[in-house]
């Protein structure tokens, strides 16, 4: 059971190191969220603007060396035909004598130290190379979860939406290494492969390509090597030989070859398979990924005629405003509500937690600080506030209340909740006790509601994997169902899942509502079917 409760392995991701986890979970995690993505941009025009001033410097100097040489080849011109004028023995002693300690000083002066420690003084605010590979592990989750190919999503085109954006050569291949690095080769080969595709389009050279590569013979050569790991010798041999066509001259590929041919020679099939293995492993990463994030899976029957309601009777204040309500599933009770949220409530909650976001993590946020430790099954950032934080959360608290006649002084803080690159949540189900240990002193979560902030333009719905539903957020709407039936057991179809976000920034507020306190709003019966709960939206929302 426990596997699938709060406590989850993080099988995409590389484990950290708990001593590791502490010192690296404050703040950083560049790809957790993508509201600090401002910031970073900032730096990124700051270091911009540093380089400028560096490569002025650097023009200014050039253009007092040109001008003393010119000055002085107009002298020497002047010197060599009046050589025993007096005027001009003396000031070329003068000269010789005083004018080139001078330049000896002038080029000793660096040029840049100013702007290298400008440099090194935002050393802490760039992404490090954990950042790096959870982006990497974003990319690779989304390919994996909407099945994409490395060479579509190098060219823009992401879960049949084509965008006006490509990968570079050095961006494909670094993901590539990632690969090679967490052996899932593969995937490895399909990244590089779309690296030499993206080295003949037209894109920006980044700098680092220019003062490091790669070339194009690089790309073919770690395809060879990957290859040769993958026991397709045919495959490695045409990479080496296309790599040795790019670059003739080459030393270290030509040997790598070489050594190559001659393994291959000298016993083809005692090749160690220590790779077999890793094609298994890979086989289960993207077994353990939801397969109907996209939302193209068929619905079951029973789901799909269900319908919408108006519902004016959880609270007498609906019989003004009554509540749209959207059943998806009735066991379990799965609704959404709709316009739960307005546009400036989303905004203020929005904006007051921005600074607060931090790497959410697997224990609860107000677990012990050893307990705490950013998760892998969960990437994105969060911050919890209590129901009276602000006038929006006072709201919407009531709202909910409302909505599903739950008594909201029974629940946890609000949670808020922001995805970034291939942000998700894995497959779990929100209770924290066993059927056996509930009701006996400690609360458990009798029912959950998902306010969703804002749309998402690609990717990042809710889905249950039991019931093959998938809810995309629309802004304003709650996805609200019961975690526990009417006897209090577990309903294990509420299992779901946040599938990872293609496009966008994911905004989510959790509401945890504790089975303790609502005695009386929900009370225990016998079956599901003593409740005549379909004639009447009351009975519907007990
Ligand atoms: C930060 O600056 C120092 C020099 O002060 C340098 O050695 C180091 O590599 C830089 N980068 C990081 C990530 O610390
Ligand atoms: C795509 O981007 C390029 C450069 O960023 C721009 O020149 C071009 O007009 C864009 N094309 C479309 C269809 O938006
Ligand atoms: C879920 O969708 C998949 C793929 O469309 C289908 O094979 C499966 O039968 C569906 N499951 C249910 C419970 O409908
Ligand atoms: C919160 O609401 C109260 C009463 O509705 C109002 O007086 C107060 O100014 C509001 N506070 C903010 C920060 O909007
Ligand atoms: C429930 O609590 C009682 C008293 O605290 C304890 O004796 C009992 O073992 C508990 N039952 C379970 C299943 O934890
Ligand atoms: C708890 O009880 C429900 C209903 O009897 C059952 O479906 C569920 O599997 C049980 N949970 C566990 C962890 O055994």
């Amino acid at each position: 059971m426990l596997i699938y409760r709060l406590l989850l392995v993080g099988i995409l991701s590389r484990g950290l190191s708990l001593s590791q986890v502490l010192e690296e979970s404050t703040e950083q995690r560049h790809s957790r969220s993508v509201v600090n993505m401002d910031e970073l941009l900032k730096v990124e025009d700051d270091l911009a603007g540093n380089l400028e001033k560096y490569k002025e410097q650097l023009s200014h100097r050039a253009e007092t060396i040109r001008w003393g040489i010119h000055q002085m080849k107009e002298m020497l011109r002047k010197r060599k035909s009046f050589w025993n004028n007096p005027f001009i023995t003396y000031s070329l002693i003068r000269h010789m004598q005083a004018d080139w300690l001078m330049w000896q000083e002038y080029l000793k002066k660096p040029v840049g130290l100013e702007q290298l420690i400008f440099m090194q003084s935002r050393n802490l605010s760039m992404p490090r190379e954990h950042d790096f590979m959870d982006a990497a592990d974003g990319v690779t989750r989304m390919q994996g979860t909407y099945q994409l190919l490395a060479s579509d999503i190098a060219n823009g085109l992401l879960d049949r939406v084509q965008y006006n954006s490509s990968l570079a050569a050095i961006d494909c291949l670094e993901l590539g290494r990632d690969m090679i690095q967490q052996n899932y080769l593969p995937s490895a080969e399909q990244w590089i492969l779309a690296g030499i595709e993206a080295y003949d389009r037209p894109v920006p050279q980044m700098e680092m390509q220019l003062l490091r590569g790669p070339k194009k013979a690089d790309l073919y050569n770690i395809l060879g090597q990957v290859r040769a790991e993958l026991e397709n010798y045919v495959g490695a041999f045409q990479a080496y030989q296309m790599a040795l066509k790019e670059s003739p001259h080459d030393l270290k590929i030509y040997q790598e070859y070489q050594a190559f041919e001659k393994g291959l020679l000298t016993s083809p099939e005692k090749r160690p398979d220590t790779f077999k293995q890793d094609e298994e492993d890979e086989a289960y990463v993207r077994e353990q990924l939801p397969n109907c994030c996209s939302g193209r899976c068929e619905v079951p029957q029973k789901l799909r005629k269900l319908y919408c309601l108006y519902n004016r009777v959880t609270s007498p204040f609906l019989r003004l405003a009554p509540i749209k309500t959207e059943i998806l599933s009735i066991e379990p009770f799965v609704v959404i509500l709709h316009d739960m949220v307005s546009k400036k409530e989303g905004a203020l909650i929005r904006s007051s937690s921005k600074k607060h976001l931090l790497p959410s993590a697997i224990a609860s946020v107000d677990a012990p600080k050893e307990e705490y430790q950013v998760a892998s099954s969960r990437t994105s950032k969060s911050v919890s506030f209590p129901n009276d934080f602000n006038n929006a959360t006072l709201k919407i608290s009531e709202r909910l209340e409302e909505a599903t006649g739950l008594d909201m002084f029974h629940t946890e803080y609000f949670q808020i909740t922001n995805y970034g690159l291939g942000g998700f949540f894995e497959t779990h189900i929100d209770t924290l006790l066993s059927n056996e240990t509930r009701f006996n002193g400690t609360r458990d979560r009798i029912a959950t509601a998902l306010f969703y902030l804002n749309d998402v333009p690609q990717g990042g719905g809710t889905h249950f994997p039991k019931l093959n539903l998938t809810v995309f957020p629309k802004a304003g709407s709650v996805l609200f169902w019961y975690n526990l039936d009417f006897k209090g057991n577990d309903v294990m179809n509420t299992l779901h899942t946040g599938c990872p976000v293609i496009v966008g920034s994911k905004w989510v507020i959790s509401k945890w509502i504790s089975d303790m306190g609502q005695e009386l709003k929900r009370p225990c019966i016998e079956s599901i079917s003593n409740v005549k709960y379909l004639n009447s939206a009351k009975k519907l929302l007990i």
